[in-house]
This record gives C-alpha cells, sequence and structure tokens, in this order.
C-alpha cells in the first residue's frame, strides 16, 4: 500500500517537473499583457547602482582611475584580494529607505532597481551561499535591500534587482587576461557550481525581498548560454510566476542600442537600450531605456557632469513617445546617501510630474507622423475616443500649434495643466490649435487634443 501511494507520488511529482516547465513557456499573448501591464503603465523607474565601489569612487591609491565609478575593480586592475577588503570599511550608516523611497515617488517613479550584486561579486543582502555580503562582510551587517523592499511596499511602489552573472570574485570564474576581468572566463568544471550559487542567491532574493523584476547583466560572458537563460527562466518563473526579466539574461542583446538582434526566440521580457533613446517607436515590443544623471552608474566623487533637469524630463516624455519605459539611474555614497545634484534633478522633474504624469503613465506611442515641436502619447478612452498629448517643447511664435494627420475627428482641445480650453480649426487633414503667447512650462508644455473615432 504505501510503496504505491509513494510511487504514485512520485509520478506526480515527475509529471510536474516535466509540465510546469511547459506551462510557463506556453504563456498566451493575453496572460502575457496581463503580467507586463503594470511595468507599462509604470513608464518611469529609479536605477540605484550602489557596492563596495561607492568607498573608492573614482580614486584608487589616490589616482583618479577613467570609467565608471562600479568598473574600478577592472578599470584599476586590483586584486581580488585587495579589492575585498572595502568591505571592512563598508558602514552605510545614513542609509534611510524611506528617504530614498520617498525620492523615487515624488519624482513621479513606479518602481526602483536595485544592484543586489554587481559585477565585484559583493552582495547587498544577507546570501547564506556567501560571506561576501553587507551582512557578513561589513561593520554595518544589515541587509541593505529588504528596507528598501518594505519602504517600496509601503509606497506603492515596485521593487526590483538588479542581478550580475559575470562575477569578478567567485572562485569559479578567472580573469580574462591579467590586467582585466572582463569578460571573466570560467572553469568549465565548476560552472554547474557557480550556476547552482546563482540560482541560490536569486532564491534568497526572491524569498527575502520578492522583486517584481529581475534586471540581468554580465551576460556577454562566452560561458553563458542562450539554453543556461532559459533554464534559469524556468526556473525563477517556477518560483514567480509573474516575475518580469530584461533580456539580459539571455543572448539576444544587441551591444548598447539594447534590443534583440534579430526574429528568433531570446529569453527575457524586456530590450535594455543603455545610455539612448531609440530614434523611433518601437512597435509590439516592450523596452527600458536606462540612464545616468551624470556619467556614473555607481558614484564617483569627481564627475559632476550633470545632464539638465529639462533634458531629463523630455527623456521621460520622448521615451514614453516612442512606447518604452526609462529608468534613470542614482549611484548612492558610501554613507548611504543619494547625493544631492541627484536629489536636485529628482525633485525637478516630480514638479513636471506632479501637473503632467497623466501624459506619461499608461500612455502609448505616438501615432502622428510628424511632431516638430516636440512629442506626443496617446491614450484610448473607455468611449473609443483618442485623447493625444502634444508635449510641445519649441512654443510655436504664430500662436498656432500645428498637427497633421490626426487619427480620428478633432473634438476639442485644452491645455493639460489647469485644463483650460484652447480653440481649434479644422484645415483638411491638418488641425491648428489657439495657444496663449507664451509657453506655461519653460520645459514642456502638454496640450491635450481629444478626437473622437472617425465613423
Ligand atoms: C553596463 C555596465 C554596468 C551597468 C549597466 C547598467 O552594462 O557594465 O556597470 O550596471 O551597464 O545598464
Amino acid at each position: 500500500m504505501r510503496s504505491k501511494s509513494l510511487l504514485r507520488i512520485c509520478c506526480v511529482l515527475v509529471a510536474l517537473t516535466i509540465l510546469l516547465p511547459r506551462l510557463a513557456a506556453a504563456e498566451s499573448p493575453a496572460e502575457r499583457d496581463a503580467r507586463m501591464q503594470w511595468w507599462r503603465d509604470a513608464r518611469f523607474g529609479l536605477f540605484i547602482h550602489w557596492g563596495l565601489y561607492a568607498i573608492p569612487a573614482g580614486k584608487w591609491q589616490g589616482q583618479p582611475v577613467g570609467g565608471i565609478g562600479e568598473w574600478i575593480m577592472n578599470s584599476a586592475n586590483i586584486p581580488v584580494e585587495q579589492y575585498e577588503q572595502l568591505a571592512q570599511q563598508f558602514n552605510p550608516v545614513q542609509y534611510n529607505a524611506d528617504q530614498w523611497v520617498r525620492a523615487a515617488k515624488d519624482a513621479g517613479m513606479r518602481y526602483i532597481v536595485i544592484t543586489s550584486k554587481h559585477h565585484d561579486g559583493f552582495s547587498l543582502f544577507d546570501s547564506a551561499v556567501s560571506s561576501y555580503d553587507v551582512v557578513d562582510a561589513t561593520p554595518y551587517g544589515k541587509c541593505l535591500l529588504k528596507p528598501l523592499a518594505d519602504a517600496c511596499r509601503r509606497e506603492g511602489l515596485k521593487f526590483c534587482v538588479y542581478h550580475s552573472i559575470m562575477d569578478w570574485h567567485h572562485p569559479a570564474q578567472y580573469r580574462a587576461s591579467a590586467d582585466q576581468y572582463n569578460p571573466t572566463k570560467i572553469h568549465p568544471e565548476r560552472k554547474q557550481e557557480y550556476v547552482d550559487y546563482m540560482k541560490a542567491q536569486l532564491r534568497e532574493l526572491l524569498t527575502c525581498c520578492d522583486p517584481a523584476v529581475l534586471w540581468f547583466d554580465g551576460e556577454w560572458v562566452d560561458w553563458w548560454t542562450e539554453e543556461d537563460a532559459r533554464e534559469l527562466a524556468t526556473f525563477l518563473r517556477e518560483l514567480k510566476p509573474n516575475i518580469i526579466i530584461n533580456n539580459r539574461i539571455g543572448k539576444g542583446r544587441q551591444g548598447m542600442e539594447g534590443m534583440n538582434k534579430d526574429d528568433q526566440q531570446y529569453s527575457g521580457d524586456f530590450g535594455t537600450p543603455e545610455q539612448q533613446i531609440p530614434a523611433t517607436g518601437l512597435a509590439g515590443v516592450d523596452w527600458e531605456t536606462c540612464m545616468t544623471m551624470n556619467d556614473t552608474w555607481g558614484f564617483v566623487a569627481d564627475d559632476h557632469n550633470w545632464k539638465s533637469a529639462e533634458s531629463l524630463i523630455r527623456n521621460i516624455i520622448d521615451t514614453a513617445s516612442k512606447g518604452g519605459n526609462y529608468l534613470l539611474n542614482v549611484g548612492p555614497t558610501a554613507q548611504g546617501e543619494i547625493p544631492q545634484p541627484s536629489l536636485e534633478r529628482l525633485a525637478q522633474i516630480g514638479a513636471w510630474m506632479r501637473k503632467n504624469g497623466e501624459s506619461i503613465y499608461a500612455t502609448q506611442a505616438n501615432p502622428l507622423a510628424d511632431t516638430p515641436w516636440g512629442r506626443c502619447t496617446r491614450r484610448t478612452l473607455a468611449d473609443g475616443s483618442t485623447r493625444l498629448y502634444l508635449h510641445v517643447f519649441d512654443w510655436p511664435s504664430n500662436g498656432q500649434l500645428a498637427v497633421g494627420d490626426v487619427p480620428g475627428v478633432p473634438h476639442r482641445a485644452m491645455l493639460l495643466d489647469g485644463r483650460q480650453p484652447l480653440k481649434l480649426s479644422v484645415d483638411g487633414q491638418q488641425v491648428n490649435i489657439t495657444l496663449p503667447p507664451t509657453a506655461p512650462d519653460k520645459i514642456a508644455s502638454v496640450v491635450v487634443l481629444e478626437l473622437k473615432p472617425t465613423q
């Protein structure tokens, strides 16, 4: 009797292990849409690059080291035994997760992606499979991610993590050459050990912090294959079926342009352009541009090359008008503070988003052929009419905003901020909207144009 029921249980278990991955793979388009919905609606998130590299902050042994902050171990060619000593100094006592989340929320951001482990291999959470983490190796001794995940949940933001596949610290991997780590090599006989290590860490992250997105990176190493990616994605979807994963889990990404290189099926849910916004919209694919506010992801004390709030706001608009998300980075200091220039920009963005957020969140890409005055996003209303959000960067000196080839019958126009009605006239295929003499917003004023469906 007993052995029969044991046999039955075994059969069910075997069937489940075979079936579950197939079920996960066989997601219908409607199920995918439902899973991606919050992310598509969010449009704007905060990237946080934080780790031991914030201590040297761009200098090694008194000398400035060129390049981005989180790459200093590679750029200054620092031996593992020396770099890992930084952990003993890592004590971010100023860290206040609530403040960070409030800064993001006030900026209008809907999600946060933070480095759980960057290429240097150091973990910002308590990992049972590593002692090279913030709890075991630093005087600070507390998990940095859990408080942020909790604060995100309290404030209604999605908590997400970045995790590097390439690892300059794990003994299974070794330097590409005597003077650089990137791209690491792996001892073939230890690859499985590393994959198991990574899976164990990801399971820990899912358990402690329940991230909504896993944002992989460092996938360009030769030893990581598309098959490895598929296997990892299946493992993750079994743990959390509605998880969203970027395309850097697999081998599809085409350089910094970030979209998949061809029509083959690659792992991952969305493309990841880096430091660039595609020139035109990308129909039918999900993508997110990630970008720095200055020139580095991880904190560099001497990098003062800040983008203006104007260009950051216009980047959010430009990205949304092309149907993508904008993930804007901050690199906190080793003490646990988001640099003041970043906070100032977040506040300025927030002021604009509070007035104009309706033109960004849950909108679709621009349907117009030509928008010489700025950018356009779109929303379909319940009654089938369309609302076009015309983001005017260059306020017309003749007081007339000309909009060509609109997809519907022009109904009414107004300023988004304050809802002031605007006069509208139709001239063949062109709509002319009469504007107030001066732009209500120097950065981008939003004019709403409502269209009824063409009969
Ligand atoms: C690059 C860098 C990395 C950074 C990432 C963000 O791939 O290697 O340091 O985390 O871009 O997109």
